[in-house]
C-alpha cells in the first residue's frame, strides 16, 4: 500500500459486530477528526480534477454531504445534494436503490444539473454499490456527464466498484479493505 493508503487506512476506526454480529463496521469518524488525514484525503480525492473542469460535485445523504462539500469547495465547482426520500423542496427525479434488506429511495432536483455539465459524485464508501448505481441513475436522468465516482474506501469483496464500472462509470477509491 502507498504511504496515503496507510495514513488513511491507520485514520479509519473499525468496530467490530457494528451494526450486528460478523460485520467489521469502517468508521470514517476518526479520519474526519483528524486534520492532516481529513486534507490528504480531500487532496487525493481532487487531484484528477485539479485542471477545473468540473463544474459540479454531487454528494449522497449523509456521508457524502461531508465529503462532497469539501471537495466542491476546493474544485471551485457547485454542490448537489442526493437526498433520502422527501427532504427536496422543489420538483424531483426518484430512484429506488437496494439496501442490504430491501429498498429506499433517493431524490435530487430536477434542475439540479444542466444538461452536459460534468459531474463527479463521492461518497466515503462503496460495499454493493447500491447507492451510488442509484445516484448515478439520478444524475443520468438529470442530464449530467459523470466523470467519475469518487470515494475513501472500497470493500472490493462486495463488487459495488465492478458494478460501476460496468455502467460506464470511471471509479476513483483511496483505501481498498480486503474482508469486510
Ligand atoms: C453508507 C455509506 C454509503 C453506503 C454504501 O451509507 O455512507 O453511502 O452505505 O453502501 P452500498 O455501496 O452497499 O450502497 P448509509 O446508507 O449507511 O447512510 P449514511 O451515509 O446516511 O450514514
Ligand atoms: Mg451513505
Amino acid at each position: 500500500a502507498s504511504g496515503l493508503e496507510d495514513e488513511l487506512k491507520r485514520a479509519i476506526r473499525t468496530i467490530p459486530d457494528y451494526p450486528k454480529p460478523g460485520i467489521l463496521f469502517r468508521d470514517i469518524t476518526t479520519l474526519l477528526g483528524d486534520a492532516r488525514a481529513f486534507r490528504r484525503a480531500v487532496d487525493a480525492l481532487v487531484q484528477p480534477w485539479a485542471g477545473g473542469k468540473i463544474d459540479k460535485v454531487a454528494g449522497m445523504e449523509a456521508r457524502g454531504f461531508i465529503l462532497g462539500g469539501a471537495v466542491a469547495h476546493q474544485l471551485s465547482a457547485g454542490f448537489v445534494p442526493i437526498r433520502k426520500k422527501g427532504k427536496l423542496p422543489y420538483k424531483t427525479v426518484s430512484m429506488a436503490y437496494e439496501l442490504e434488506y430491501g429498498t429506499d429511495e433517493m431524490e435530487i432536483h430536477v434542475d439540479a444539473v444542466k444538461p452536459g455539465e460534468r459531474v463527479i459524485l463521492v461518497d466515503d464508501l462503496i460495499a454493493t454499490g447500491g447507492t451510488a448505481e442509484g445516484a448515478v441513475k439520478l444524475l443520468q436522468q438529470v442530464g449530467a456527464v459523470i466523470e467519475a465516482a469518487c470515494f475513501i474506501v472500497d470493500l472490493p469483496e462486495l463488487g459495488g466498484a465492478d458494478k460501476l464500472r460496468a455502467m460506464n462509470v470511471a471509479v476513483r477509491t483511496l483505501v481498498a479493505f480486503e474482508g469486510h
